[in-house]
């Protein structure tokens, strides 16, 4: 157990907070030991992985965070329409990716650079360029912090959903997820549906680019839109793009015919967030320390020295005036706490 520790280093926003108290995790009997121990066991938990997508306002006194570092990657079934792929919670996603490549085992190409861990990774069912973790998920173990008992769960039960699942709603805060399990269909499919990857494919005139290549354009995308966290602070999209009726996205176009929507498979549509916020003149602008990224406007970023309340500030700032300009309530992606 650490006490007094700065989690500055353990969030992507770059964050100052302390931990009061802080156990790292590497199996499962370690969440064990935290829960039988008399002082820790009813204290409330809170679970960290890379910290890329929590947004610290406060000092966790009360709480126990829990830091997963399950490490471990190994190939546990090699077969004929899948290969299944189990991952130790605390190896970071990106470094997933790599190592499945490497194996010549394709399928996790379009989700390269995500920052996180692979065990957050399930949490807010992480997704870019037409792939969503859950069309790649096999399955998870956790252990759950009320009974103590370790549990496997399948897709089904995960209940994903677009940057959601259970582990947001029914079981958050309740569960630690120690490894995952992916499945990489054989024979490997490219995922090119994407319009950046469209584009891509022909800027360079490649037809059939093999996994390594969509890799590449993927890194070459994302550098190109996204700030690398170890250059300036940030928790990716800070927004969830915004789900509506067909009602409400014609209400919309009537009030800006350029407003970008995609039609989703159920009729209703997904505007782009970026979009919303960009036409609320908001890239590029700061408040306090905490300010929008000048390249995507759904990134908010630490311009130095934020801390997480002037975050914050900035987040219901946007809000409101995507609300009052647009009627539509944006909801933010990471957790604040
Ligand atoms: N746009 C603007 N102005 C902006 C930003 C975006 O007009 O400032 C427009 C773009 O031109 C584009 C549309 O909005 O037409 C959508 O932008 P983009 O393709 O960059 O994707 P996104 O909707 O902003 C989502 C995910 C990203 C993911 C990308 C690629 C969410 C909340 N975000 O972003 O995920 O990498 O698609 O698939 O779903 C993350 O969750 O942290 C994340 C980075």
């Amino acid at each position: 157990m650490q006490h007094h520790v700065s989690l500055k280093p353990f969030n992507t926003f770059g964050l100052p907070a302390t931990a009061r108290r802080m156990a790292v995790i590497t199996s499962d009997a370690d969440v064990r030991r935290v829960l039988d121990d008399p002082r820790l066991g009813r204290a409330p938990k809170f679970v960290l992985g890379g910290g890329s997508n929590v947004v610290f306002t406060r000092d966790l006194i009360d709480e126990v965070v829990l830091k997963v570092e399950v490490a471990g990657m190994a190939v546990v079934d090699d077969g004929a329409r899948a290969a299944i792929v189990e991952v130790g919670a605390g190896e970071r996603w990106h470094d997933v990716v790599c190592w499945t490549l490497a194996q010549g085992l394709p399928g996790l190409e379009n989700l390269a650079l995500i920052p996180g861990t692979a065990g957050a990774a399930p949490v807010q069912n992480i997704g870019a360029y037409g792939l969503e973790l859950q069309d790649r998920f096999h399955s998870l173990d956790a252990v759950d912090l009320v009974t103590g008992r370790a549990v496997t769960l399948d897709a089904a039960r995960c209940e994903f959903g677009y940057r959601d699942s259970v582990f947001k709603r029914a079981l958050a805060g309740r569960a630690v997820i120690t490894r995952v399990r992916l499945a990489l269909p054989k024979p490997w499919q490219p995922v090119l549906g994407y319009l950046d990857l469209a584009r891509k494919q022909q800027e360079t005139g490649v037809a059939e680019p093999d996994a390594q290549t969509i890799f590449d354009w993927v890194c070459a995308i994302r550098r190109a839109k996204l700030p690398d966290p170890a250059d300036i602070g940030n928790a990716g999209s800070f927004f969830k793009n915004p789900i509506v009726s067909p009602e409400q996205c014609q209400d919309i176009i009537g009030r800006d015919p350029h407003v970008v929507h995609y039609l989703l498979p159920d009729g209703r549509y997904k505007l782009a967030a970026g979009w919303l916020i960009d036409a609320c003149g908001w890239k590029g602008k700061t408040i306090g320390h905490a300010g929008v990224y000048a390249q995507q406007a759904l990134v908010l970023v630490n311009r130095g020295g934020a801390s997480g309340a002037e975050v914050r500030t900035l987040a219901t700032a946007i809000q409101e005036s995507v609300y009052g300009r647009f009627g539509i309530r944006l909801e933010a992606e990471p957790v604040i706490i």
